[in-house]
């Protein structure tokens, strides 16, 4: 999963929270507000929101503590970053209660609430300023009351107050109210992704044969009814070999490393023009297909599912290898690149680009390509 998903099913997973943090945490962001005004002197909130004497508090559940960038923090405060400290209701409560007794040195002026109400709404408050909600993953089960003193004042405090309202940690589209969170459907859509072990197949299957006739309807126009390309569309098969050789032909069953790429690829792109319109069986018909083009696998009767998917090895993968530029000393400590005088004998051209005849209209020959002139 890529990345941006990965925040967008973040996103989705905090939004399913509201409903454990509405039921773990009784606070009013009403009468939150009114406690603020003792913060306020000191912090920020909403748009628009400096760093004042204490930092600005918006966005301020899920992030570490000490953390927020232009703001001088104290040097525990830091230190308690460092540690790991996170803010969710749970600490937040605890620094609140008192601050200094949490973090030894934080220069936060402020003997802390004492009332447990109080923290509960100023912490429901400070959350309609967050687009992560307050409660930490098991918050639920830490903000469970411990002793049975605690639960008989609950079970009072519940029989007495009509049920609290829920109280919804999302604004939706976060502080600046922009946008929403994205649905379950919408990221289940966009995350499609599959990884060469086969994680993100969906379940399915396709034969050879199958794939031939789907195949020959829905891609052969443009690449040909053996995958060998028509006019200047994509080579899809062939070029085993070539890979030494000037201009190499890199297929599917030359140089692709993995074959979830070719199901990934076709499933997300192709057919060109009309992309997302096959099913994922389709698809694994058409990928065994592509394997039979490429002479990967041989009987007609083959076929390739989520199951058998992993098994398959395409023949260049051995010479892909990982990159581990981050590891090599250079780059692992950090240490500032040279940018003068870096070498002491004469520069050497030791290998040239060549032309890469991708764009029509380029310079198109051979010759060229071995001159390795650039264009
Ligand atoms: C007299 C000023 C003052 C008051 C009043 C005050 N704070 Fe603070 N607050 C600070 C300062 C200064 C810091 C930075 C602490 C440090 O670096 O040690 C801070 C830090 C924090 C942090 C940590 C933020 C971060 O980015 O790590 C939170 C949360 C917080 N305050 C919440 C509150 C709340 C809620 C109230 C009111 C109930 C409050 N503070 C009252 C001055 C104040
Ligand atoms: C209308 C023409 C067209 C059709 C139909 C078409 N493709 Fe493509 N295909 C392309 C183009 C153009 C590219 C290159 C796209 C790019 O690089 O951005 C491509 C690229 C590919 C690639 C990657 C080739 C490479 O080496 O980078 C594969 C695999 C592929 N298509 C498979 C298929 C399959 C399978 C189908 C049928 C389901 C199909 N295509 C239908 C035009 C087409």
């Amino acid at each position: 999963m890529s990345k941006f998903l990965k925040v967008l099913s973040l996103g989705v997973s905090l939004a399913a929270l509201p409903v454990l943090a509405g039921a773990a945490q009784a606070g009013d962001p009403d009468k939150g507000a009114k406690v603020f005004k003792k913060c306020a002197a000191c912090h920020a909130v909403g748009e628009n929101a400096k760093n004042k004497v204490g930092p600005q508090l918006n966005e301020v559940f899920g992030r570490t503590a000490g953390a927020l960038d232009g703001y001088k923090y104290s040097k525990a405060m830091i230190k308690a970053g460092e540690e790991g400290l996170v803010w969710d209701d749970a600490t937040m409560t605890t620094y609140l209660e008192k601050p200094k007794a949490m973090i030894k040195g934080t220069k936060m002026a402020f003997a802390g609430l004492r009332k447990q109400e109080d923290l509960e709404n100023v912490i429901a408050y400070l959350a309609t300023f967050s687009s992560a909600a307050p409660a930490a993953e098991d918050a639920q089960s830490a903000a469970e009351p411990e002793t049975a003193e605690a639960e008989v004042e609950t079970a009072a405090a519940n029989a007495t107050a009509p049920a609290p309202a829920p109280v919804s940690a999302m604004r939706e589209g976060g502080v600046l109210g922009l946008g929403r969170v994205a649905t379950e459907d919408e990221v289940a859509a966009w995350d499609i992704d599959i990884r060469p072990d086969g994680e993100g197949l969906p379940a399915g299957s396709g034969t050879v044969a199958d794939g031939e006739g789907l195949y020959s309807e829905n891609c052969a126009v443009c690449h040909g009814d053996f995958g060998e390309g028509v006019g200047r569309w994509p080579v899809l098969a062939g070029g085993q070999d070539t890979l030494t050789e000037e201009r190499p032909e890199k297929t599917i069953g030359s140089y692709w490393p993995y074959l979830s790429t070719v199901y990934d690829y076709v499933r997300r792109a192709m057919p060109y023009g009309n992309a997302r319109s096959l099913s994922d069986d389709d698809i694994y018909a058409i990928t065994a297909y592509l394997l039979y083009l490429n002479d990967i696998v041989e009987d007609e009767d083959f076929e390739l599912s989520n199951e058998n998917f992993a098994e398959i090895h395409l023949p260049n993968e051995d010479n892909f290898i990982a990159d581990d530029r981050a590891e090599e000393p250079h780059y692992a400590d950090k240490s500032e690149p040279c940018m003068s005088d870096c070498k002491d004998s004469p520069v050497e051209i030791t290998m040239r680009s060549r032309i890469l005849d991708v764009t029509p209209g380029s310079v198109d020959d051979d010759d060229a390509a071995g001159m390795g002139g650039v264009d």
